[in-house]
Order: C-alpha cells, then sequence, then structure tokens
C-alpha cells in the first residue's frame, strides 16, 4: 500500500511532493517522509503521523529532484526509522508493496556485512540495488527486480545521478506526468493532474527515468520502449471541506445517483454491451473486498429480484484461493470503488484465465482494474477521499439497480423500476434531511460498546454495510447478521448495554424484523428502527426511529444507507475520532 511521489523540474520539488501526498494521504497515513537532491546532496526528512507534520518539517527546503511517500505500514512499525525513504549506499528509495522474499535477500545481504536500521522490505530492496550497482543504476534495477519477489512500484534517487528518478513496477500502481520541463511520477495521477493532463501508465515489469521534461522507458531486459501517453483529466484536486470529507462526501449521493444512474441509462451502446456480455453467460459471480463486497450482497439481492437468476457473491480475498467453479459461461462483476485493490485485482485475474468474462464496477475509470474487464461500468461518484466509503456504495447499489433493468425481459415491470430508479436522487435528498435527528442520536448512544444492525433480505445487506461503517469510524464494536438468527446464537451477547438497529424496507418481512427486536427488548437491549412505514413506528414502542423516505422496496434499500452512513459518521464525531482518517486503516489496500 502507500503513496508515491516523485518530482523533476523548475519547480520547488518539495512544494509539487507535499502536495501530491496530501492527495494521496487515502494510501495510508501513519508516516510520511522525503527525500530531495540539491547541489548534488540528498537530503531525507521523516516524520510519523500525517503529511501535515512532514510539511511543516521541510518549509524550507529547496530542490528541483525529489521522491516522497506516505505510509501504511506493512512491516515494522509507524516510527520513523521505518518511515520511507529508506537510503543504503548510493540509492534513497520510496516503495509501495510487498517484497515476499525480502527475509532471504536480508539474510544474503547481511552475510556479505550489510547492516540494516529498519525492519522495513523496502529498506532491504535499497540495499539489493545498491549491491548490484556498478555505475549504471537502471542496470541495478533491472538486476534488483528479477530478484524480487512480490508487488512493488519504486522511485529511486541515485546519488551519482542527481536530477535524475529511477523507477520500477510489478503489480502496484505507477504514472508518470509529462509537463513542460517537468515529470511526475504518482502511484495515482490525481496527485498531479493539477500541473499536467499528460500521462504515462507503467505497466509491470518496466523501468523508466524520468530526467528534466525527459521520460525513458524501459522493459525489464532494458530494451527501450516508445512511450504511450494519455490524457487524464487535468485541473486541481478538490479542496479540503469546511467539516470532513465523510460528511462531504455523504451530502454528495444525489449527485452521485443521478449522475451514474445517467451514465448507465443515457448510454444507448452501453447498454447493448450489457445485454450482449451477461447475455452470452450461464452464471453470474459479484466479487470485492469490504464496502465494495457489501454492495455484492446488494447487488445480489437485487439482481435476483428484478432478474430471478441466482448470482454469487464472494470476497475477492476467499476467490482468489477458492479455486472457483468459473468458466467461459460466468461473467464476474469486480466492484471496486478505488479500481486498485488488490485482492479484487487477483480475482479478476484469476476470472479472466479461467475464461470468464469480467464487468468491473469502479468509480475510477482509469484503474488497474478496467485495464483487465471486459467492460467497464463507471460509477459517475466523483473523487472520494474519506477512508469510508458512503457515496461511491450508493453508487455502486444504484448502477447494480440500473443494469438489472437494462437486462430484465419483462418490460412492464421495467418501465416501472425505470421510473422509480430516476427519482433516486430526489430521495437521498430527503433522506439526508434526517442528519439532525441522526446527530441527536449518535449523540445519545455514543457511548455504547457494542451496536447489532439486523434485517432480511436486502436489509441484511445493509446491517453487514452499517456495522462495517460503524466499526471503520468509530471503534465501536459492531455486527451485522440476518435478522432471523439473532436468537440463533448473537442474542446471549445482549444485555441492557447493548443497541440493536433494525433495518425495515421491506414490507413482506417487516413483522418478521419486529419480532427479533422485541426478543432484544425483552433482555434490556436498547432498540432502534430505520424504517419507511409510518404505520410500523406510530404502532410500536422503539427506544429511538430514524424516518426514511418512502419507495419501492427496490429503492428503498439505496437510500436507507444515508442516515446509516450518517450514524456512524456522528458516532465518530461523538467519539472525537477523526472520521476521514480511521486508525489503521487506509482507503485503497493494493496489497493482500
Ligand atoms: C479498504 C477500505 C474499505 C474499502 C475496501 C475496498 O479496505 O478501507 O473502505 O471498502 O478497501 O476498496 P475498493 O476500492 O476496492 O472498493
Amino acid at each position: 500500500m502507500c503513496g508515491i511521489v516523485g518530482y523533476v523540474g523548475r519547480r520547488n520539488a518539495r512544494d509539487v511532493i507535499i502536495h501530491g501526498l496530501e492527495i494521496l494521504e487515502y494510501r495510508g497515513y501513519d508516516s510520511a517522509g522525503l527525500a530531495i537532491t540539491e547541489g548534488g546532496r540528498i537530503s531525507v526528512v521523516k516524520k510519523t503521523g500525517y503529511v501535515a507534520r512532514l510539511a511543516k518539517a521541510t518549509e524550507r527546503m529547496g530542490g528541483g529532484c525529489g521522491i516522497g511517500h506516505t505510509r501504511w505500514a506493512t512491516h515494522g512499525a509507524p516510527s520513523e526509522i521505518n518511515c520511507h525513504p529508506h537510503t543504503a549506499g548510493k540509492f534513497t528509495v520510496v516503495h509501495n508493496g510487498i517484497i515476499e522474499n525480502f527475509a532471504v535477500i536480508k539474510r544474503r545481504l547481511e552475510s556479505k556485512g550489510r547492516k540494516f536500521l529498519s525492519e522495513t522490505d523496502t529498506e532491504v530492496a535499497a540495499c539489493l540495488m545498491d549491491d548490484l550497482y556498478k555505475g549504471d543504476p537502471t542496470e541495478a534495477l533491472a538486476a534488483a527486480m528479477k530478484k524480487l519477489k512480490g508487488a512493488f512500484a519504486f522511485a529511486v534517487l541515485c546519488a551519482d545521478c542527481p536530477g535524475e528518478i529511477f523507477l520500477m513496477k510489478r503489480h502496484s500502481p505507477l504514472v508518470v506526468g509529462l509537463g513542460d520541463g517537468e515529470c511526475f511520477a504518482a502511484s495515482d495521477c490525481s496527485a498531479f493532474c493539477g500541473y499536467t493532463d499528460t500521462a504515462v501508465f507503467m505497466k509491470d515489469g518496466e523501468i523508466g527515468v524520468m530526467g528534466e521534461g525527459v521520460f525513458t522507458l524501459y522493459d525489464g531486459n532494458l530494451v527501450k520502449k516508445t512511450v504511450r501517453t494519455e490524457k487524464i483529466g487535468g485541473g486541481a484536486p478538490c479542496g479540503q471541506p469546511a467539516e470532513d470529507f465523510m460528511k462531504k462526501e455523504i451530502f454528495e449521493t444525489p449527485a452521485a445517483l443521478r449522475d451514474t444512474v445517467n451514465a448507465v441509462f443515457g448510454d444507448d451502446s452501453l447498454k447493448k454491451r450489457i445485454i450482449d456480455i451477461f447475455s452470452k453467460n450461464d452464471k453470474v459471480v459479484m466479487t470485492g473486498c469490504g464496502t465494495a463486497y457489501n454492495a455484492c450482497l446488494m447487488g445480489k439481492s437485487l439482481f435476483e429480484r428484478v432478474l430471478r437468476v441466482p448470482v454469487e457473491a464472494e470476497f475477492a480475498s476467499e476467490f482468489r484461493y477458492k479455486n472457483p467453479i468459473v468458466d467461459d459461461k460466468t461473467v464476474v462483476v469486480a466492484v471496486s470503488q478505488s479500481g486498485e485493490t488488490a485482492d479484487t485485482l487477483a480475482a479478476v485475474r484469476l476470472a479472466k484465465s479461467l475464461g470468464a468474462d469480467v464487468v468491473a464496477l469502479t468509480n475510477a475509470g482509469r484503474s488497474a482494474i478496467t485495464r483487465e474487464a471486459d467492460l467497464t461500468l463507471l460509477t459517475a461518484a466523483g473523487p472520494e477521499r474519506a477512508v469510508a466509503a458512503t457515496k461511491s456504495y450508493s453508487a455502486q447499489a444504484a448502477a447494480f439497480l440500473c443494469v438489472a433493468t437494462v437486462l430484465s425481459y419483462d418490460m412492464k415491470t421495467v418501465e416501472k423500476i425505470r421510473e422509480e430508479i430516476c427519482c433516486l436522487p430526489s430521495l437521498a435528498s430527503k433522506a439526508l434531511a434526517s442528519a439532525g435527528e441522526v446527530k441527536a442520536l449518535a449523540a445519545l448512544y455514543g457511548k455504547k460498546r457494542s451496536v447489532f444492525f439486523i434485517g432480511r433480505g436486502p436489509d441484511y445487506a445493509l446491517a453487514v454495510e452499517s456495522s462495517l461503517k460503524l466499526k471503520e469510524v468509530s471503534y465501536v464494536h459492531s455486527e451485522g447478521f440476518a435478522a432471523g438468527e439473532l436468537k440463533h446464537g448473537t442474542l446471549a451477547l445482549i444485555d441492557r448495554d447493548a443497541l440493536v438497529i433494525a433495518i425495515v424496507t421491506q414490507r413482506h418481512t417487516a413483522e418478521k424484523t419486529l419480532s427479533a427486536l422485541y426478543e432484544v427488548k425483552a433482555r434490556g437491549g436498547k432498540i432502534m428502527i430505520v424504517t419507511p412505514f409510518d404505520d410500523l413506528i406510530a404502532e410500536n414502542r422503539f427506544d429511538a426511529v430514524i424516518k426514511t423516505p418512502p419507495s419501492s422496496g427496490l429503492t428503498a434499500p439505496v437510500t436507507a444507507m444515508i442516515p446509516l452512513q450518517l450514524f456512524a459518521y456522528y458516532m465518530s464525531k461523538e467519539r472525537g475520532i477523526n472520521p476521514d482518517k480511521p486508525r489503521n486503516l487506509a482507503k485503497s489496500v493494493t496489497v493482500e
């Protein structure tokens, strides 16, 4: 994981790097560091904590060439010593990924007398490059690449070549930006898209050398390759909002839903390609990680209901190791906000190798997953910076609903569902109006040690996602499960301290879910309901109620998620946590 940035040119490299690292902080934020070449000397500064601390410590640095890193610890605690860049001899290195055979290489280098300061795999890679160096850094990188196992994107300074940055990639993303007399490198082009709109997406096994306005690309045997550029969306990325990104992004849900629905319904050629790819296959598998997997649960429920076809939902991290039952009659829908989650990418590659068609449902149009997929469905949710996915989840659910509609033969029903889908943005706006009440409930329940979410059908999918949201940003213990399962074990955990939240958007199972809730009440637990049904609220006694906008059983789950995301957000604030950067997490997990 982690984010890397590099710059060579006439600007102050420190400023470009800090700007890029702030944007890439979603990839990890337990420490940050940079190295700048100035006057032939490489200066390294490292700080634990957010990039802001590094920014303060480097305010006076000059120089036009440097590399930077924001870390999500894999090997070694988030200390200053383990923070990147790592220097070994002439090589100073930042790295995103995991070197799987670092222990073997380390032992070999130690037997040659090499000493290590940190516990990281990255320092071992730097040392290996230095050990293999015979005067040409590209040769050292190419030789190192042959010995390194695992995933990596490296940006490297060599003390003998001031004004140049050496790059190398396998599996982890690395993009180069080309400007007028300057070059940028980053894990994601958002880090430099405010400076240039011309990018080179490096491929696995490639080595690159950046100088002032010159970029040379090689394959792993140092044969020169043609540099193929692509245009990326330019313009400065969004600045810090008045409050938090998480709140801002939840409030952007109506626009995310509107744009996603328009992107599917407004594109006839996309609709045709959706029909082509699904109709030539017999089986549908949906896969993803974290919130994206929870969106698969929602997608499964919506597809089965609208299309009456069975759908499997699999964690991508399980799919990739389970010898999946997938063949050339299977379509695998890979869901990923970032489009670069390592487990999802590996699942996609495995599915392709087994002959399956892959549809990527992602928020990142130029991501790794889109490059492997047969068809890309874009959620038009816009950039999401908070670690906890919110508007992207709602957009994924809406996209599943749109696709199910496109695939349905039942024209009468389809027309009705389409109308309902088009109302999603206004329903979402109504759901947001509950923010004040939700905030008050978070103040009331902010000290709870355990919160359980229950639901049936699509509400079960919501329960699982609501629970994940709460855990991620408030650190409250939580579980989400099928309402009928409460009595089969978890009820033993219910006491006066427990809060159970029932999500009830489906009329036909409402009474059954309420029975489960009363079993909680009878044992002293607090009960909350999230529902659009006025009669249920009027006829029953709950400790707390969140009323969601009334709509059909297909669209109600999409909008019911909004107050539940707000609940997690306000619980986080109530408990004094930064919801945008919860401990131990990162938005984009590019390692196993
Ligand atoms: C990380 C994030 C989660 C996210 C998951 C999948 O674990 O912390 O919030 O849901 O990755 O991310 P993706 O980009 O593939 O949707």
